[in-house]
């Protein structure tokens, strides 16, 4: 695929100041579990999918946060909402520590929401978000996927979007068998000494290959920093695979117009969406735990397996 642009643009970017958290998906993967509540609030731990997503967004610095919501999703603007009742009960009974994590929960970023009237796929949950997001480049964030990083995932490439100004997609290398459960990019590395081998720039990107047909190991996760550029892309793209408008199709139409840049980003990454993954991620999680971690380890050592 061609596309036109130089690797840097003229002035220095906007500031990202906006999140987006499409959290209109059916969840079908974990059915019966999401029949009544959603996905995003199945929790890790103790702790929802979705507030790792937003501790993540507020340790990035981004102020706000809009999320693409649907039809039985009340509970996470519930979740972030702040709970008088709860607050005052927890305090009734001495439970000072527990209410301010509770009340710290509503104070970590400045919310809104949208809704997806119905779920026509990622990328038109993404445009559902455009009068909210106006003409200002902005993050995308799945939160099925955890990523644990010392620097957060978002801010790390941040970083590569005050450098270069473009939208810019995390990525991770997969197993060659695993390809086909992702968009995923042909590219060539860019030189930046800052993210020696870490940063390209994309030629192409296919959506879940056969591994055969993959142009790299290199698998889109769910993490992005957008132009506002792909809203006129995502408005004109038809439905695609599984009846859906698609994001990758999106990019695909973007990259023409704009270089977009592909991040391999530090940190692990846990894809939650997936039933085995969120029990890898719960174990792990689990485990380092200071509260937890010892006893969880002793159980499981205890296991004959
Ligand atoms: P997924 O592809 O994981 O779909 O969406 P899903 O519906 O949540 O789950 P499965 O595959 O049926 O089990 C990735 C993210 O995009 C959101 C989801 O809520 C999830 O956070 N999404 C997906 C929407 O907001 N709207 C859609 O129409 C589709």
């Amino acid at each position: 695929m061609l596309h036109t642009g130089s690797d840097r643009p003229a002035g220095k970017p906007m500031r990202v100041r906006k999140a987006v958290l499409p959290v209109a998906g059916l969840g079908t993967r974990f059915l019966p579990a999401t029949k009544a509540q959603p996905k995003e609030m199945l929790p890790i731990v103790d702790k929802p999918l979705v507030q790792y997503a937003v501790e993540e967004v507020g340790r990035s610095g981004i102020p706000m946060a809009i999320f693409v919501t649907g039809r039985g999703k009340d509970a996470i603007e519930d979740h972030f909402d702040v709970s008088f009742e709860l607050e005052h009960q927890l305090a009734g009974r001495g439970q000072r520590e527990l209410r301010r994590q509770i009340r710290a929960i509503s104070a970590l970023t400045q919310m809104t929401y949208v809704r997806q009237k119905q779920a026509l796929g990622l990328g038109h949950a993404i445009l559902m978000a455009k009068d909210l997001v106006d003409d200002e480049p902005f993050a995308v964030l799945l939160s099925d996927d955890i990523v644990e990083s010392r620097v957060p995932c978002l801010k790390q490439m941040l970083e590569v979007f005050e450098r270069y100004g473009r939208s810019v997609v995390a990525v991770q290398k997969v197993d060659k068998r695993a390809v086909s459960s992702y968009g995923i990019i042909k590219a060539h590395p860019v030189r930046d000494r800052s993210w020696d081998r870490r940063l390209f720039r994309i030629d192409d990107m296919v959506e879940k290959p056969a591994p055969a047909k993959a142009p790299s190991d290199l698998a889109i996760i769910g993490r992005y920093i957008l132009t506002p550029a792909i809203f006129q892309e995502l408005a004109a793209t038809k439905r695609g695979a599984g009846g859906e408008i698609q994001l990758t199709d999106a990019l695909r139409r973007l990259l023409v117009k704009e270089p977009i840049y592909g991040f391999i980003f530090e940190g692990k990454r846990y894809d939650a969406g997936d039933k085995l993954g969120f029990l890898q991620a719960t174990v792990e999680m689990a485990l380092k735990r200071p509260d937890l971690g010892e006893r969880f380890r002793q159980y499981l050592k205890s296991l004959d397996l």
